[in-house]
Protein backbone atom coordinates (compact mmCIF):
# COMPACT_ATOMS: atom_id res chain seq x y z
CA UNK A 1 0.00 0.00 0.00
CA UNK A 2 1.53 3.60 -0.96
CA UNK A 3 0.45 6.51 0.39
CA UNK A 4 0.75 9.84 -2.05
CA UNK A 5 1.61 13.32 -1.02
CA UNK A 6 -1.55 15.49 -1.05
CA UNK A 7 -3.94 12.98 0.01
CA UNK A 8 -5.85 12.30 2.73
CA UNK A 9 -6.35 8.87 4.15
CA UNK A 10 -9.24 8.49 6.33
CA UNK A 11 -8.79 4.96 8.52
CA UNK A 12 -12.29 3.36 9.54
CA UNK A 13 -12.72 0.26 11.28
CA UNK A 14 -14.41 -1.41 14.26
CA UNK A 15 -13.06 -0.88 17.89
CA UNK A 16 -10.07 -2.88 18.73
CA UNK A 17 -9.79 -4.06 14.42
CA UNK A 18 -6.04 -2.30 14.52
CA UNK A 19 -5.99 0.79 13.70
CA UNK A 20 -4.12 2.52 16.23
CA UNK A 21 -1.50 -0.98 15.97
CA UNK A 22 -1.72 0.33 12.54
CA UNK A 23 -0.65 3.52 12.99
CA UNK A 24 2.13 2.00 15.61
CA UNK A 25 3.83 -0.06 12.85
CA UNK A 26 3.98 3.23 10.50
CA UNK A 27 5.88 4.50 13.16
CA UNK A 28 7.78 2.02 14.74
CA UNK A 29 6.10 2.29 18.13
CA UNK A 30 5.26 -1.83 17.33
CA UNK A 31 7.06 -3.35 15.14
CA UNK A 32 5.43 -5.55 12.17
CA UNK A 33 5.73 -9.33 12.38
CA UNK A 34 5.72 -9.22 8.53
CA UNK A 35 6.33 -6.87 6.06
CA UNK A 36 8.35 -3.47 5.94
CA UNK A 37 7.85 0.41 6.17
CA UNK A 38 9.55 2.80 3.61
CA UNK A 39 9.21 6.55 3.80
CA UNK A 40 10.87 8.91 0.98
CA UNK A 41 14.32 10.15 1.73
CA UNK A 42 15.20 12.14 4.30
CA UNK A 43 10.92 12.56 5.28
CA UNK A 44 9.78 13.27 8.92
CA UNK A 45 6.70 11.66 10.60
CA UNK A 46 4.96 13.43 12.33
CA UNK A 47 1.82 11.52 15.58
CA UNK A 48 -0.82 12.35 17.06
CA UNK A 49 -1.50 9.51 19.23
CA UNK A 50 -5.17 8.44 21.01
CA UNK A 51 -3.20 8.33 24.54
CA UNK A 52 -2.76 11.88 25.93
CA UNK A 53 -0.91 11.62 29.44
CA UNK A 54 2.22 10.80 27.63
CA UNK A 55 3.93 14.04 27.91
CA UNK A 56 1.85 15.11 31.12
CA UNK A 57 5.39 16.66 32.96
CA UNK A 58 6.53 18.94 30.01
CA UNK A 59 6.27 22.49 29.31
CA UNK A 60 3.36 23.13 27.22
CA UNK A 61 5.94 25.26 24.59
CA UNK A 62 8.32 22.57 25.03
CA UNK A 63 5.64 19.61 24.15
CA UNK A 64 4.98 21.56 20.68
CA UNK A 65 8.50 21.76 19.95
CA UNK A 66 9.03 18.04 20.67
CA UNK A 67 7.26 17.28 17.60
CA UNK A 68 9.90 18.19 15.53
CA UNK A 69 12.45 15.39 17.13
CA UNK A 70 15.92 16.39 15.25
CA UNK A 71 15.08 20.12 16.05
CA UNK A 72 14.33 19.52 19.37
CA UNK A 73 17.02 17.49 20.03
CA UNK A 74 20.14 20.05 18.53
CA UNK A 75 18.63 22.24 20.06
CA UNK A 76 19.14 20.51 24.01
CA UNK A 77 22.34 19.39 22.94
CA UNK A 78 23.37 23.12 21.73
CA UNK A 79 22.06 24.65 25.03
CA UNK A 80 23.74 21.71 26.96
CA UNK A 81 27.32 22.65 25.72
CA UNK A 82 26.66 26.28 26.26
CA UNK A 83 25.68 25.78 29.90
CA UNK A 84 29.27 23.42 30.48
CA UNK A 85 31.42 25.92 32.58
CA UNK A 86 34.67 24.42 30.51
CA UNK A 87 33.66 25.24 27.09
CA UNK A 88 36.98 23.15 25.53
CA UNK A 89 37.78 22.99 21.40
CA UNK A 90 35.50 20.21 20.41
CA UNK A 91 32.71 21.81 22.46
CA UNK A 92 33.36 24.75 20.04
CA UNK A 93 33.42 22.68 16.90
CA UNK A 94 30.13 20.65 17.66
CA UNK A 95 28.68 23.74 18.99
CA UNK A 96 29.06 25.30 15.60
CA UNK A 97 27.67 22.97 13.45
CA UNK A 98 24.73 22.51 15.90
CA UNK A 99 24.45 25.85 15.15
CA UNK A 100 24.50 25.27 11.59
CA UNK A 101 21.92 22.58 11.89
CA UNK A 102 19.73 24.37 13.81
CA UNK A 103 19.63 27.23 11.49
CA UNK A 104 18.70 24.98 8.51
CA UNK A 105 15.60 23.91 10.35
CA UNK A 106 15.06 27.63 10.97
CA UNK A 107 15.30 26.75 14.65
CA UNK A 108 15.40 30.64 15.56
CA UNK A 109 11.54 30.64 14.39
CA UNK A 110 10.68 27.75 16.34
CA UNK A 111 9.64 29.08 19.35
CA UNK A 112 7.70 32.19 17.73
CA UNK A 113 5.99 29.12 15.50
CA UNK A 114 4.79 26.96 18.14
CA UNK A 115 3.67 30.07 20.06
CA UNK A 116 1.62 30.98 17.06
CA UNK A 117 -0.19 27.43 16.23
CA UNK A 118 -0.88 27.31 20.00
CA UNK A 119 -3.19 30.65 19.65
CA UNK A 120 -4.25 29.52 16.56
CA UNK A 121 -6.11 26.63 18.54
CA UNK A 122 -7.23 28.92 21.08
CA UNK A 123 -4.43 27.94 24.11
CA UNK A 124 -3.88 31.66 25.27
CA UNK A 125 -0.41 32.75 26.02
CA UNK A 126 -0.70 32.81 29.88
CA UNK A 127 -0.97 28.65 29.22
CA UNK A 128 2.32 28.15 27.17
CA UNK A 129 4.55 27.76 30.24
CA UNK A 130 2.68 25.67 32.14
CA UNK A 131 3.15 22.11 32.22
CA UNK A 132 0.81 19.93 30.15
CA UNK A 133 -0.87 18.32 33.08
CA UNK A 134 -2.08 21.46 34.51
CA UNK A 135 -4.71 21.93 31.64
CA UNK A 136 -8.21 19.96 30.64
CA UNK A 137 -8.46 17.06 28.66
CA UNK A 138 -9.69 19.28 25.95
CA UNK A 139 -6.40 21.79 26.27
CA UNK A 140 -4.25 19.02 26.32
CA UNK A 141 -5.15 17.60 22.99
CA UNK A 142 -5.26 20.95 21.20
CA UNK A 143 -1.06 21.12 22.65
CA UNK A 144 -0.83 17.48 21.33
CA UNK A 145 -2.16 18.40 17.69
CA UNK A 146 0.05 21.58 17.52
CA UNK A 147 2.98 19.18 18.25
CA UNK A 148 1.81 16.71 15.54
CA UNK A 149 1.19 19.77 12.93
CA UNK A 150 4.49 21.59 14.50
CA UNK A 151 6.93 22.39 11.56
CA UNK A 152 4.79 21.02 8.70
CA UNK A 153 5.73 17.47 8.61
CA UNK A 154 5.63 15.50 5.43
CA UNK A 155 3.76 12.54 6.88
CA UNK A 156 1.17 13.34 9.11
CA UNK A 157 -0.52 10.25 11.46
CA UNK A 158 -3.68 11.45 13.38
CA UNK A 159 -5.44 8.64 15.42
CA UNK A 160 -8.98 9.96 16.67
CA UNK A 161 -7.99 13.73 16.59
CA UNK A 162 -11.49 14.72 17.24
CA UNK A 163 -12.13 12.87 20.97
CA UNK A 164 -12.29 16.04 23.19
CA UNK A 165 -11.65 18.65 20.33
CA UNK A 166 -14.75 21.41 20.84
CA UNK A 167 -16.76 22.27 17.62
CA UNK A 168 -14.60 25.33 16.62
CA UNK A 169 -11.44 23.31 16.55
CA UNK A 170 -12.39 20.59 14.72
CA UNK A 171 -13.63 23.64 11.93
CA UNK A 172 -10.28 24.43 12.42
CA UNK A 173 -8.77 21.53 12.16
CA UNK A 174 -10.82 20.69 9.12
CA UNK A 175 -9.57 23.21 7.41
CA UNK A 176 -6.23 22.90 8.38
CA UNK A 177 -6.08 19.44 6.71
CA UNK A 178 -7.81 20.70 3.62
CA UNK A 179 -5.37 22.76 2.87
CA UNK A 180 -2.77 20.29 3.81
CA UNK A 181 -0.14 19.34 0.70
CA UNK A 182 1.88 16.73 2.50
CA UNK A 183 1.05 13.39 3.54
CA UNK A 184 -1.97 12.53 6.11
CA UNK A 185 -3.24 9.37 7.78
CA UNK A 186 -6.66 9.90 10.09
CA UNK A 187 -8.03 7.47 12.33
CA UNK A 188 -11.59 8.87 12.98
CA UNK A 189 -15.20 7.38 13.78
CA UNK A 190 -16.69 10.85 13.56
CA UNK A 191 -18.10 10.62 9.89
CA UNK A 192 -19.03 13.44 9.38
CA UNK A 193 -15.03 14.77 10.11
CA UNK A 194 -14.17 11.95 7.56
CA UNK A 195 -16.13 12.97 4.69
CA UNK A 196 -14.97 16.74 4.84
CA UNK A 197 -11.19 15.65 4.96
CA UNK A 198 -10.38 12.30 3.43
CA UNK A 199 -9.86 11.83 -0.38
CA UNK A 200 -9.42 7.94 0.28
CA UNK A 201 -10.67 5.74 2.72
CA UNK A 202 -8.66 2.84 4.36
CA UNK A 203 -10.65 0.18 6.08
CA UNK A 204 -9.37 -1.98 8.37
CA UNK A 205 -10.95 -5.52 9.35
CA UNK A 206 -9.16 -7.48 11.77
CA UNK A 207 -7.12 -9.28 9.36
CA UNK A 208 -7.45 -7.77 6.24
CA UNK A 209 -7.05 -4.01 5.27
CA UNK A 210 -7.74 -2.36 1.76
CA UNK A 211 -7.78 0.69 0.27
CA UNK A 212 -10.65 2.61 -1.61
CA UNK A 213 -10.29 6.23 -3.56
CA UNK A 214 -13.28 8.14 -1.76
CA UNK A 215 -14.34 9.08 1.40
CA UNK A 216 -16.05 7.87 4.07
CA UNK A 217 -19.84 8.44 2.24
CA UNK A 218 -18.28 6.85 -0.83
CA UNK A 219 -17.23 3.74 0.58
CA UNK A 220 -20.24 3.08 3.13
CA UNK A 221 -22.72 3.58 -0.26
CA UNK A 222 -20.65 1.12 -2.08
CA UNK A 223 -20.36 -0.76 0.06
CA UNK A 224 -23.85 -1.61 0.99
CA UNK A 225 -24.38 -1.61 -3.22
CA UNK A 226 -21.92 -4.42 -3.20
CA UNK A 227 -23.95 -6.26 0.03
CA UNK A 228 -26.98 -6.01 -1.63
CA UNK A 229 -26.07 -7.15 -4.86
CA UNK A 230 -24.29 -10.23 -3.15
CA UNK A 231 -27.32 -11.07 -1.32
CA UNK A 232 -29.38 -10.71 -4.46
CA UNK A 233 -28.17 -14.01 -6.00
CA UNK A 234 -30.99 -14.51 -8.29
CA UNK A 235 -31.01 -10.76 -9.79
CA UNK A 236 -30.36 -10.52 -13.36
CA UNK A 237 -26.79 -9.80 -14.58
CA UNK A 238 -28.09 -6.40 -15.96
CA UNK A 239 -29.80 -5.24 -13.60
CA UNK A 240 -27.21 -5.45 -11.25
CA UNK A 241 -24.88 -3.57 -13.84
CA UNK A 242 -28.13 -1.01 -14.25
CA UNK A 243 -28.13 -0.50 -10.56
CA UNK A 244 -24.27 0.16 -10.48
CA UNK A 245 -24.53 2.69 -13.27
CA UNK A 246 -26.82 4.99 -11.80
CA UNK A 247 -24.76 4.25 -8.08
CA UNK A 248 -21.76 5.77 -10.90
CA UNK A 249 -23.80 8.60 -12.25
CA UNK A 250 -25.10 9.97 -8.91
CA UNK A 251 -21.81 9.77 -7.05
CA UNK A 252 -20.05 11.11 -10.33
CA UNK A 253 -22.66 14.16 -10.18
CA UNK A 254 -21.51 14.44 -6.27
CA UNK A 255 -17.45 14.21 -6.63
CA UNK A 256 -17.65 17.38 -8.88
CA UNK A 257 -17.02 20.23 -6.17
CA UNK A 258 -14.42 17.36 -4.47
CA UNK A 259 -10.86 18.67 -4.57
CA UNK A 260 -9.39 15.32 -6.12
CA UNK A 261 -12.23 15.27 -8.96
CA UNK A 262 -10.04 14.01 -11.71
CA UNK A 263 -8.92 11.04 -10.06
CA UNK A 264 -12.36 10.29 -8.41
CA UNK A 265 -14.18 10.00 -11.69
CA UNK A 266 -11.51 8.22 -12.53
CA UNK A 267 -11.56 6.11 -9.97
CA UNK A 268 -15.52 5.74 -9.97
CA UNK A 269 -15.72 5.25 -14.10
CA UNK A 270 -13.41 1.70 -12.84
CA UNK A 271 -15.22 0.85 -9.89
CA UNK A 272 -15.71 -3.11 -9.56
CA UNK A 273 -18.63 -3.78 -7.09
CA UNK A 274 -16.66 -7.83 -6.93
CA UNK A 275 -13.93 -6.19 -5.15
CA UNK A 276 -15.50 -4.67 -2.43
CA UNK A 277 -16.02 -6.79 0.88
CA UNK A 278 -18.07 -4.94 3.29
CA UNK A 279 -16.70 -5.57 6.77
CA UNK A 280 -17.34 -7.02 9.79
CA UNK A 281 -19.44 -4.99 11.96
CA UNK A 282 -20.56 -6.32 15.35
CA UNK A 283 -22.92 -4.24 17.89
CA UNK A 284 -22.59 -5.25 21.56
CA UNK A 285 -25.45 -5.65 23.73
CA UNK A 286 -25.64 -3.04 26.06
CA UNK A 287 -28.23 -3.79 28.43
CA UNK A 288 -29.10 -1.73 32.02
CA UNK A 289 -31.24 -3.49 34.47
CA UNK A 290 -32.16 -1.30 37.28
CA UNK A 291 -32.78 -3.35 40.63
CA UNK A 292 -35.33 -1.16 41.40
CA UNK A 293 -37.49 1.92 39.81
CA UNK A 294 -36.11 5.06 41.23
CA UNK A 295 -38.66 6.50 44.21
CA UNK A 296 -39.99 10.37 44.32
CA UNK A 297 -36.97 11.76 45.67
CA UNK A 298 -34.15 11.49 43.01
CA UNK A 299 -31.63 14.42 43.78
CA UNK A 300 -31.98 17.71 44.77
CA UNK A 301 -28.66 19.97 43.92
CA UNK A 302 -29.10 23.44 45.88
CA UNK A 303 -26.26 26.39 45.23
CA UNK A 304 -23.63 24.23 44.07
CA UNK A 305 -20.53 25.54 43.09
CA UNK A 306 -17.47 24.12 41.16
CA UNK A 307 -14.16 25.04 40.05
CA UNK A 308 -10.46 23.58 38.41
CA UNK A 309 -7.62 24.60 39.75
CA UNK A 310 -8.71 27.60 41.08
CA UNK A 311 -10.83 28.95 37.77
CA UNK A 312 -14.98 29.27 38.57
CA UNK A 313 -16.93 27.12 36.61
CA UNK A 314 -20.02 27.34 37.36
CA UNK A 315 -22.00 29.10 40.80
CA UNK A 316 -25.68 28.78 42.12
CA UNK A 317 -26.41 25.52 40.42
CA UNK A 318 -29.86 24.12 41.99
CA UNK A 319 -32.30 21.94 40.04
CA UNK A 320 -34.23 19.26 41.27
CA UNK A 321 -34.12 15.80 39.02
CA UNK A 322 -37.86 14.98 38.30
CA UNK A 323 -39.61 11.21 37.25
CA UNK A 324 -38.09 10.59 33.72
CA UNK A 325 -35.79 12.85 33.28
CA UNK A 326 -32.88 12.82 31.21
CA UNK A 327 -31.26 16.08 31.49
CA UNK A 328 -28.04 16.91 29.09
CA UNK A 329 -25.84 19.43 31.08
CA UNK A 330 -24.27 21.56 28.29
CA UNK A 331 -21.31 24.61 28.46
CA UNK A 332 -18.73 26.40 26.31
CA UNK A 333 -16.56 24.69 28.99
CA UNK A 334 -16.82 20.78 28.94
CA UNK A 335 -15.03 20.95 32.05
CA UNK A 336 -18.02 22.21 33.86
CA UNK A 337 -19.55 18.77 32.99
CA UNK A 338 -16.70 16.75 34.20
CA UNK A 339 -16.77 19.14 37.82
CA UNK A 340 -20.20 18.43 38.29
CA UNK A 341 -20.64 15.13 37.46
CA UNK A 342 -17.57 14.46 39.78
CA UNK A 343 -19.16 16.50 42.79
CA UNK A 344 -21.91 14.19 42.46
CA UNK A 345 -19.94 11.26 42.66
CA UNK A 346 -18.36 12.32 45.58
CA UNK A 347 -15.24 11.97 44.00
CA UNK A 348 -14.37 15.95 43.84
CA UNK A 349 -15.56 18.58 46.43
CA UNK A 350 -18.02 21.23 46.22
CA UNK A 351 -16.47 24.73 46.03
CA UNK A 352 -20.73 25.86 47.89
CA UNK A 353 -23.45 24.35 48.26
CA UNK A 354 -25.06 20.84 48.90
CA UNK A 355 -26.30 18.04 47.28
CA UNK A 356 -28.77 14.90 48.20
CA UNK A 357 -29.35 11.69 46.77
CA UNK A 358 -32.78 10.19 46.65
CA UNK A 359 -32.71 6.66 49.00
CA UNK A 360 -33.62 4.63 46.44
CA UNK A 361 -31.00 5.95 43.98
CA UNK A 362 -27.83 3.62 42.66
CA UNK A 363 -25.66 5.77 40.18
CA UNK A 364 -23.53 4.21 37.85
CA UNK A 365 -20.88 7.00 36.19
CA UNK A 366 -18.96 6.60 32.97
CA UNK A 367 -16.32 9.13 33.44
CA UNK A 368 -14.27 10.99 30.56
CA UNK A 369 -10.96 9.87 31.67
CA UNK A 370 -10.49 6.22 32.10
CA UNK A 371 -6.78 5.79 32.17
CA UNK A 372 -6.73 5.16 35.64
CA UNK A 373 -8.71 2.06 35.21
CA UNK A 374 -6.46 0.05 33.19
CA UNK A 375 -2.95 0.43 34.27
CA UNK A 376 -2.28 -2.58 35.09
CA UNK A 377 -1.69 -6.16 33.88
CA UNK A 378 -4.68 -7.81 34.91
CA UNK A 379 -6.69 -10.21 32.68
CA UNK A 380 -10.23 -8.66 31.64
CA UNK A 381 -12.08 -11.47 33.94
CA UNK A 382 -10.13 -10.35 36.78
CA UNK A 383 -10.55 -6.42 35.60
CA UNK A 384 -14.55 -7.02 35.58
CA UNK A 385 -14.29 -9.17 38.80
CA UNK A 386 -13.45 -6.71 40.78
CA UNK A 387 -16.68 -4.84 39.95
CA UNK A 388 -19.33 -8.09 40.96
CA UNK A 389 -20.69 -9.53 44.04
CA UNK A 390 -20.60 -12.91 41.72
CA UNK A 391 -16.98 -13.60 39.99
CA UNK A 392 -17.72 -17.29 38.52
CA UNK A 393 -15.81 -17.49 35.14
CA UNK A 394 -19.57 -17.86 33.77
CA UNK A 395 -21.02 -14.77 34.99
CA UNK A 396 -18.28 -12.92 33.95
CA UNK A 397 -18.30 -14.47 30.42
CA UNK A 398 -21.47 -13.43 30.01
CA UNK A 399 -21.27 -9.72 31.02
CA UNK A 400 -17.61 -9.55 28.42
CA UNK A 401 -19.28 -11.21 25.99
CA UNK A 402 -22.34 -9.03 25.26
CA UNK A 403 -19.07 -6.26 24.99
CA UNK A 404 -17.87 -8.35 22.55
CA UNK A 405 -14.71 -10.22 24.17
CA UNK A 406 -15.10 -13.59 23.63
CA UNK A 407 -13.19 -16.98 23.95
CA UNK A 408 -9.67 -16.22 24.59
CA UNK A 409 -9.98 -12.88 24.28
CA UNK A 410 -10.78 -12.46 28.17
CA UNK A 411 -7.59 -13.35 29.18
CA UNK A 412 -6.25 -10.47 27.94
CA UNK A 413 -4.48 -7.77 29.92
CA UNK A 414 -6.71 -4.76 30.52
CA UNK A 415 -3.78 -2.33 29.87
CA UNK A 416 -3.29 -3.70 26.38
CA UNK A 417 -7.26 -2.31 25.42
CA UNK A 418 -7.68 -0.37 21.99
CA UNK A 419 -9.38 3.04 23.20
CA UNK A 420 -12.91 1.74 22.31
CA UNK A 421 -12.80 -1.20 24.26
CA UNK A 422 -11.17 0.19 27.62
CA UNK A 423 -14.98 1.71 27.19
CA UNK A 424 -16.64 -1.00 26.87
CA UNK A 425 -15.19 -2.12 29.54
CA UNK A 426 -16.29 0.49 31.67
CA UNK A 427 -19.86 -0.06 30.35
CA UNK A 428 -19.99 -3.84 31.10
CA UNK A 429 -18.32 -2.17 35.13
CA UNK A 430 -21.54 0.14 34.64
CA UNK A 431 -24.44 -3.04 33.11
CA UNK A 432 -23.21 -4.96 36.65
CA UNK A 433 -23.88 -2.11 38.99
CA UNK A 434 -27.99 -2.60 38.48
CA UNK A 435 -28.22 1.11 38.80
CA UNK A 436 -31.56 3.56 38.55
CA UNK A 437 -29.09 6.41 37.42
CA UNK A 438 -26.78 7.06 34.98
CA UNK A 439 -24.14 9.47 34.76
CA UNK A 440 -22.32 9.85 31.06
CA UNK A 441 -19.71 12.13 30.60
CA UNK A 442 -19.46 12.34 27.14
CA UNK A 443 -20.35 8.71 26.38
CA UNK A 444 -19.37 8.06 22.66
CA UNK A 445 -16.14 9.01 22.79
CA UNK A 446 -13.75 6.76 21.56
CA UNK A 447 -17.17 4.37 20.29
CA UNK A 448 -17.25 3.02 16.69
CA UNK A 449 -20.20 3.83 15.07
CA UNK A 450 -22.15 0.12 15.78
CA UNK A 451 -21.54 0.65 19.81
CA UNK A 452 -22.58 4.22 19.68
CA UNK A 453 -26.01 3.30 18.09
CA UNK A 454 -26.14 0.15 20.19
CA UNK A 455 -25.57 2.81 23.60
CA UNK A 456 -27.87 5.21 22.50
CA UNK A 457 -30.85 2.73 21.62
CA UNK A 458 -30.32 1.44 25.24
CA UNK A 459 -30.23 5.22 26.47
CA UNK A 460 -33.90 5.89 24.81
CA UNK A 461 -35.57 2.99 26.39
CA UNK A 462 -33.68 2.78 29.50
CA UNK A 463 -36.00 3.23 32.65
CA UNK A 464 -34.64 5.04 35.12
CA UNK A 465 -32.77 8.87 34.57
CA UNK A 466 -29.58 9.98 32.83
CA UNK A 467 -27.49 12.54 33.31
CA UNK A 468 -24.75 13.12 30.50
CA UNK A 469 -22.79 15.40 28.39
CA UNK A 470 -22.16 15.08 24.94
CA UNK A 471 -21.01 16.80 21.99
CA UNK A 472 -22.90 14.27 19.70
CA UNK A 473 -25.86 15.86 18.58
CA UNK A 474 -28.25 12.76 17.38
CA UNK A 475 -27.36 11.32 20.73
CA UNK A 476 -28.43 13.96 22.38
CA UNK A 477 -31.64 14.47 20.33
CA UNK A 478 -32.76 11.40 20.42
CA UNK A 479 -32.05 10.68 24.74
CA UNK A 480 -33.04 14.03 26.44
CA UNK A 481 -36.12 15.66 27.58
CA UNK A 482 -34.36 18.28 29.57
CA UNK A 483 -31.50 20.67 29.03
CA UNK A 484 -29.69 22.70 31.86
CA UNK A 485 -27.03 24.70 30.52
CA UNK A 486 -24.32 25.74 32.76
CA UNK A 487 -22.13 28.83 32.63
CA UNK A 488 -19.93 30.82 35.20
CA UNK A 489 -22.63 33.40 34.77
CA UNK A 490 -25.85 31.68 35.27
CA UNK A 491 -28.00 28.56 34.25
CA UNK A 492 -30.53 27.53 32.01
CA UNK A 493 -32.92 24.90 32.70
CA UNK A 494 -35.68 23.70 30.26
CA UNK A 495 -37.69 20.84 29.72
CA UNK A 496 -37.09 20.90 25.73
CA UNK A 497 -36.04 19.36 22.57
CA UNK A 498 -32.22 19.67 21.96
CA UNK A 499 -33.36 20.35 18.31
CA UNK A 500 -35.62 23.50 19.58
CA UNK A 501 -32.56 24.93 22.15
CA UNK A 502 -30.62 25.76 19.49
CA UNK A 503 -32.66 27.16 16.66
CA UNK A 504 -34.82 29.27 19.52
CA UNK A 505 -33.59 32.99 19.07
CA UNK A 506 -34.66 33.80 22.62
CA UNK A 507 -32.59 31.30 24.06
CA UNK A 508 -29.92 32.08 22.05
CA UNK A 509 -29.64 35.46 23.78
CA UNK A 510 -29.78 34.27 27.27
CA UNK A 511 -26.83 31.94 26.33
CA UNK A 512 -24.71 34.20 25.35
CA UNK A 513 -25.05 36.07 28.91
CA UNK A 514 -23.99 32.54 30.64
CA UNK A 515 -20.28 33.48 29.75
N1 LIG B 1 0.23 -5.95 23.58
C1 LIG B 1 -0.91 -6.50 23.17
N2 LIG B 1 -1.19 -7.80 23.43
C2 LIG B 1 -2.35 -8.36 23.02
N3 LIG B 1 -3.30 -7.71 22.36
C3 LIG B 1 -3.08 -6.42 22.07
C4 LIG B 1 -1.88 -5.74 22.46
N4 LIG B 1 -1.96 -4.46 22.04
C5 LIG B 1 -3.16 -4.34 21.43
N5 LIG B 1 -3.83 -5.50 21.44
C6 LIG B 1 -5.15 -5.79 20.86
O1 LIG B 1 -5.09 -5.56 19.47
C7 LIG B 1 -6.35 -5.09 18.99
C8 LIG B 1 -6.18 -3.86 18.16
O2 LIG B 1 -5.93 -2.75 18.98
P1 LIG B 1 -5.92 -1.25 18.42
O3 LIG B 1 -5.60 -0.36 19.57
O4 LIG B 1 -5.05 -1.18 17.23
O5 LIG B 1 -7.45 -1.07 17.97
P2 LIG B 1 -8.13 0.17 17.25
O6 LIG B 1 -8.58 -0.28 15.91
O7 LIG B 1 -7.28 1.37 17.32
O8 LIG B 1 -9.44 0.34 18.15
P3 LIG B 1 -10.16 1.68 18.73
O9 LIG B 1 -11.12 2.10 17.66
O10 LIG B 1 -10.93 1.17 19.90
O11 LIG B 1 -9.14 2.67 19.09
C9 LIG B 1 -7.22 -4.90 20.23
O12 LIG B 1 -8.10 -5.99 20.34
C10 LIG B 1 -6.24 -4.85 21.37
O13 LIG B 1 -6.83 -5.33 22.56
MG1 LIG C 1 -7.31 3.14 18.41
Amino acid sequence: MKFIPGNCYGIIGANGAGKSTFLKALYGEVDSTTGSVSFGPGERLSVLKQNHFEFDDCQVLDTVMMGHRHLWDVKNEKDAIYSKPDFSDEDGIRAAELESLFAEMDGWNAESDAASLLSGLGIKEEHHYKLLKELSGREKVKVLLAQALFGKPDNLLLDEPTNDLDLETVDWLENYLTNFNNTVLVVSHDRHFLDSISTHTVDIDYNNISLFAGNYSYWYESSQLALRQQQAQNKKAEEKKKELQEFIARFSANVAKSKQTTSRKKMIEKLNIEEIKPSTRKYPGIIFTPSREPGNNILEVTELGGSFEGQMLFKNLSFTVEKDDKIVFLSRDTRSMTVLFDILNGLKKADKGTFEWGQTITTAYLPLENSEFFKKPIPLIDWLAQYSDDTSEMFMRGYLGKMLFSGEEIYKNANVLSGGEKVRCMIARMMLRNANVMILDTPTNHLDLESIQAFNNTLIRFKGNILMSSHDHEFIQTVCNRIIEIGPKGVIDKRMDYDDYIMDEKIRELRNRLY
